[in-house]
């Protein structure tokens, strides 16, 4: 059976069991409500705006550690992925542990990139060393091979829809950052660094490097953004 129409199925078994009884509407209201976000559209837009890609970044948090990890894990858990597979994971680093993930990276481009050219590389690094933190997102390809075995029909879409869940947790994330004045840019040194990142931190196998995200206090500000035409890119029928 269509592995959606499972769940649709096993959904409509459990109220079939015990047909729940009609709730009156203030009732309906009240349970509802905690769970839609107490956030007005145009809010969240601003929020949207006001996520940018900030490459100079600093050590000074305006909230403590914790609570941004608190922060960067609920909005990692909270985001949605393919059958609730829940395929993403993430390795937080902090202060040296963060200072050392650079270094990790600045040595594997040393082997890769001439030496006349690489003082650039290695002030974009410095760069990225001054953040106060990165969150370094993987996708569980356990979780991916699992769903491809279980529901054959799907078994090309399962690596895309992890890719796609990846891209949402790591918007989340840096959504979640920006509306507490944090900055983050989002760069992209796997695989190189991925053996590496293994044996510093004992990431298991089955966790694939998808993206670093480095994370601070906001010292200077994103550079102007520009926008395509919204003929070329929006289609709207009515
Ligand atoms: C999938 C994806 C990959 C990206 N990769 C990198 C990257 O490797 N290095 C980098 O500096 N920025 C990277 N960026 C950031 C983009 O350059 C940036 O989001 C874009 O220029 C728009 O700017 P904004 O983030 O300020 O809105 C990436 C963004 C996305 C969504």
């Amino acid at each position: 059976m269509d592995p959606f129409q499972q769940i649709l199925k096993s959904t409509l078994a459990r109220t079939d069991d015990a047909p729940p009884a009609i709730k009156p509407q203030a009732l309906l209201e009240a349970e509802l409500k905690p769970r839609i976000a107490h956030v007005a559209v145009d809010d969240f837009l601003s929020l949207a705006k006001a996520r940018r890609t900030i490459y100079t970044l600093g050590k000074d948090l305006p909230i403590a550690e914790d609570e941004v990890v608190d922060i960067i894990k609920e909005a990692i858990r909270q985001a949605p992925s393919a059958f609730n597979s829940q395929s993403s994971r993430a390795l937080i680093l902090l202060g040296k542990e963060h200072d050392r993930f650079w270094e990790m990276v600045r040595d594997q481009l040393r082997k890769v990139i001439p030496a006349e050219s690489f003082h650039a590389t290695s002030d974009k690094l410095d760069g990225f060393a001054a953040a106060a933190g990165s969150v370094l997102f993987f996708e569980d390809q356990e979780v991916v091979t699992h769903l491809q075995r279980q529901y054959i029909a799907y078994a090309d879409n399962f690596p895309v829809w992890s890719e796609q869940s990846s891209g949402i947790a790591q918007y989340a994330v840096w959504l979640a950052l920006a509306e507490k004045s944090i900055g983050a840019n989002l760069q992209h040194y796997n695989p190189l660094i991925d053996l590496d990142v293994r044996a510093a931190w004992q990431i298991p196998e089955s966790w694939k490097l998808r993206a670093e995200m480095n994370f601070g206090s906001i010292v200077a500000a994103a550079d102007e953004k520009s926008y395509i035409d919204d003929d070329k890119r929006f289609i709207v029928a009515r």
